[in-house]
């Protein structure tokens, strides 16, 4: 059967980066971790002090910047340096939501993920993956989970990342980026309209994952 391309959309923390990860090596697939683009793209912007007002600035960083994901292990390198670590930090986590929602950051990113994914066999997940990244995706699945799982999943990472982390920091962080990516004018966060919704508050991970996989099989 010939190579798929799945697009996994969701709020922050609700568990869609370990179902795409999971569902890509089941299947063999390639996994674009889409957010962690826009988390370099800000930790980028960040070092270099760059006024995200300043239209000229954003353009002449975007020109600056690479991004790639090392194939080993998947982590985002950002001009050739493995920033997997910094970027999940809570002031990368702080900015992102900002930063992505520059019209001028998103056509780059939306740009090569395209180039990336163009041979199928591809999941990627993010926010806008089903409705504009690959609206035409042979899958498409909508991940939820209530407010409080999702806290308490991204606090558990953090902490067990050796972040010194309060619950409220990352609760209100959740909740602002969550407001701004399904506010902003350019590609807000919302469910396609032939998506498949997954509200991972009652099934585990495991679960999320098995039915990701029946979902695939019915399409073969
Ligand atoms: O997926 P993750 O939580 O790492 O994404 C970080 C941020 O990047 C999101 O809160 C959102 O602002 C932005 N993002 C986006 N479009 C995507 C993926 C992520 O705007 N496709």
């Amino acid at each position: 059967s010939s190579p798929l391309t799945i697009a996994i959309d969701g709020y922050s923390a609700c568990g869609k980066s370990t179902l795409a990860r999971a569902l890509a090596r089941r299947l063999g697939y390639s996994y674009i971790d889409t957010g962690a683009m826009y988390r370099a793209v800000t930790l980028h912007l960040q070092r270099d002090e760059v006024n995200l007002e300043d239209d000229a600035a954003v353009t002449e960083a975007l020109r600056q910047i690479t991004i790639a994901f090392r194939p080993e292990d998947n982590h985002v390198l950002l001009n050739g340096e493995d920033v997997e670590h910094q970027i999940r930090g809570l002031s990368v986590s702080k900015m992102v939501s900002q930063v992505a929602a520059l019209s001028k950051v998103r056509r780059a990113m939306v740009e090569q993920q395209r180039r990336m994914g163009a041979d199928g066999g591809v999941i990627l997940d993010g926010r806008d993956i089903g409705t504009v990244v690959f609206p035409d995706a042979d899958l498409k699945l909508f991940v939820t989970a209530d407010l409080e799982t999702r806290i308490d999943r991204r606090l558990s990472e953090l902490l067990a990342d050796g972040q010194e982390v309060q619950r409220e920091e990352v609760a209100a962080n959740l909740e602002e980026r969550d407001y701004i990516d399904s506010h902003r004018a350019d590609s807000p966060l919302r469910m396609a309209d032939d998506a498949v919704l997954l509200d991972n508050t009652h099934l585990g991970l495991e679960e999320l994952v098995e039915r990701g996989e029946e979902l695939v099989q019915q399409l073969r």
